[in-house]
């Protein structure tokens, strides 16, 4: 158990964005994909959850850091090595819409991966293709049809079916049902953790709603700002949350039962969240943080294990 599938170490990813500006959407994020695992990854939006998936599945050249699958370092591979990594790692997109080309048929948007990877030829190509289908609960009568076609949940089955046709063992699937109708979400939260059995996939599950991603994550990472600030074991997240971060976000998720959300106490932070452009310097939290102290503003605190297999990157949390 816990064999680590992808290693993100120190990873980041900047734009440089209008004025010659450097905007640190990613900024040095480090953790373990363990194989069969889904991690969650959670945060407001812009914190740079979508950069971090995508730079991990390599649709983005990473500005610095490693990303090691299975030993193999991805930023110093070849072209060659690449394309066979890409076919190991794949994405399922937040809005299935606009993720799909309307002029294609399914057939052609399953199939697609299929024949840049050269799996499957001809006859056993379109066998291919109806098997996935029904893998992700279409059928074969969708085959010729074309995305607008169909439901929002049969559309986001279609991201599914085009990301597991070349047969990945890693997926990134970035909000996939929050484009969704919350009566089909739970459809496809389950279609994704049928497939994860099934088929012995890791996923990097991203989300900002952390009452969703508790129900789908074994662990959950925090970012904020382009950093993470926490990372542990889903329960133990939410059982005894360390940083304020965290612990801010918690409070702002509705419990159902009155009389515990009437004895949580909901804390409100202070001002916005700054812009990925002018970093605040130390921790970047610190300007809205609570319990904020002077060495908070000068230096950046470094993730670390302060309980076994609970990481916080917090100068105020002590080891116990
Ligand atoms: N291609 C790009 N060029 C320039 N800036 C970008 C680009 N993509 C993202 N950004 C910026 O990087 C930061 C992180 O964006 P990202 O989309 O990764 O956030 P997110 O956490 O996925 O947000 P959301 O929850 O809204 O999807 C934002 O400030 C965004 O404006
Ligand atoms: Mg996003």
């Amino acid at each position: 158990m816990n064999e680590t599938l992808i290693s993100v170490r120190d990873l980041k990813k900047y734009f440089t964005v209008r004025g010659g500006k450097t905007l640190k959407a990613v900024d040095g994020i480090s953790f373990d994909i363990h194989k069969g695992e889904t991690l969650g990854l959670v945060g407001e939006s812009g914190c740079g959850k979508s950069t971090a998936g995508r730079t991990i599945v390599r649709l983005y050249e990473a500005t610095g850091g490693e990303i090691i699958y299975k030993d193999t370092n991805i930023n110093k591979l070849n072209k060659k090595q690449l394309k066979d990594y890409t076919r190991h790692a794949q994405m399922i997109f937040q809005d299935p819409y606009a993720s799909l080309n309307p002029r294609m048929t399914v057939t052609d948007i399953v199939g697609e991966g299929i024949d840049i990877h050269n799996l499957y030829k001809g006859m056993e190509r379109q066998k291919r293709i109806y098997e996935i289908l029904e893998l992700v609960g279409l059928s074969r009568e969708h085959a010729n049809r074309f995305p607008h076609e169909f439901s929002g949940g049969q559309r986001q089955r279609i991201g599914v079916a085009r990301a597991l046709a070349i047969e990945p063992d890693f997926i990134v699937a970035d909000e996939p049902i929050s484009a969704l109708d919350v009566s089909i979400q739970a459809q496809v939260v389950n279609l994704l953790k049928d497939l994860q059995d099934e088929l012995d996939l890791t996923y990097l599950f991203i989300a900002h709603d952390l009452s969703m991603v508790k129900h789908i994550s074994d662990r959950v990472a925090v970012m904020y700002l382009g950093s993470i600030m926490e990372l542990t074991e889903s329960n133990e997240l939410y059982d005894n949350p360390l940083h304020p971060y965290t612990k801010a976000l918690m409070s702002a998720v509705p419990i159902p039962d009155p009389d515990i959300s009437r004895a949580k106490k909901r804390i409100i932070l202070q001002g916005d969240v700054p812009s990925p452009i002018d970093v605040p310097t130390g921790c970047k939290f610190q300007g809205r943080c609570p319990i904020a102290e002077d060495i908070c503003r000068v230096e950046e605190p470094a993730l670390r294990e302060v309980l076994p297999g609970h990481e916080v990157a917090c100068h105020m949390v002590k080891k116990p």
